[in-house]
C-alpha cells in the first residue's frame, strides 16, 4: 500500500503560531469530510470560530504535514473540570490522503498524549454511517455505543508510565527538528 508517512509526510504537534494552518486545513476539507468531522454541515464562519476556541482551550493538536502543508490533524481536548479525566478526540484528513494509514498514526499519537495527561476516557463522536472512523477506533479496541444516529467511541487510556512519557518526548524531539528544517526551507524559498 502507498504509505504517505514513508513518502516524506511527517506527524508532529502544532505550534500555537500555526493556528492559521489548522484553520485553512479544516476549511479545505471536502463537503463529506467536513460533515463527518463536525457531525453535520457547518459554515466557514463556524470553522473559524471553532479553531479560535479550540486553540484557546489548550487543545493538543497533532498535524500531518506534506511538504510543509498541513493535510491532516488529530485534536485532543479536555472536557473540562466537571468531567475531569475525560477528553474528546477528533480527526480530519484531507481526501487525497485518506485511507493511507494517516488516521491510524494520528490516533496512536493522540492516545499517547491522552495517556500522558491522565485522561481515562476518550470520547470520539462520529456519524453512524462513518464506517472508516469506526473501523479506525476498533483497531484500538474502542468500545462503540450507538446513540441516536451518532456513534460515541470510548477508549480507556492506560495510566502514564515513564516509558510512555519518554515516547512522547522522543516524538516531540523529532517533530521539533523536522519543524526547524521546514521553517528553514520556507525561508530559503522566499529569498
Ligand atoms: C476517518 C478518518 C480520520 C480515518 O483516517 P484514514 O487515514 O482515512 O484511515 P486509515 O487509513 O488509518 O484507516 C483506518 C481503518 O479504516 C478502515 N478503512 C480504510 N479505508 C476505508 C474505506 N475506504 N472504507 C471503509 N473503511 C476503511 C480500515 O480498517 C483501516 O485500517 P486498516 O488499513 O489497518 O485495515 C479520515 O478518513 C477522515 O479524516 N475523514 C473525514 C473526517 C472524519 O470522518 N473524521 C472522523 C470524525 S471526528
Amino acid at each position: 500500500m502507498h504509505d504517505p508517512l514513508l513518502d516524506g509526510g511527517v506527524i508532529r504537534k502544532l505550534w500555537i503560531s500555526e493556528t492559521d494552518l489548522y484553520r485553512d486545513h479544516l476549511l479545505r476539507l471536502d463537503g463529506e469530510s467536513r460533515r463527518n468531522r463536525f457531525g453535520g454541515g457547518v459554515s466557514d464562519e463556524f470553522i473559524r470560530g471553532y479553531v479560535d476556541l479550540s486553540v484557546g482551550l489548550d487543545a493538543v493538536i497533532h498535524g500531518f504535514f506534506v511538504d510543509g502543508a498541513l493535510r491532516g490533524a488529530g485534536e485532543l481536548r479536555s472536557l473540562g473540570t466537571t468531567l475531569a479525566g475525560e477528553a474528546e478526540a477528533a480527526f480530519s484528513i484531507e481526501r487525497a490522503w485518506q485511507s493511507h494509514g494517516v488516521g491510524t498514526a494520528l490516533l496512536e499519537r493522540t492516545l499517547l498524549a491522552a495517556r500522558n495527561r491522565g485522561f481515562r476516557h476518550l470520547h470520539m463522536a462520529c456519524l453512524a454511517e462513518n464506517r472508516r472512523m469506526q473501523q479506525l477506533a476498533r483497531k484500538f479496541d474502542a468500545e462503540l455505543t450507538f446513540d441516536f444516529g451518532s456513534v460515541v467511541g470510548e477508549v480507556q487510556a492506560a495510566q502514564p508510565t515513564p516509558l510512555s512519557l519518554m515516547r512522547e518526548m522522543v516524538a516531540d524531539g523529532h517533530g521539533f527538528a523536522t519543524a526547524m528544517l521546514e521553517v528553514q526551507s520556507r525561508l530559503l524559498r522566499t529569498v
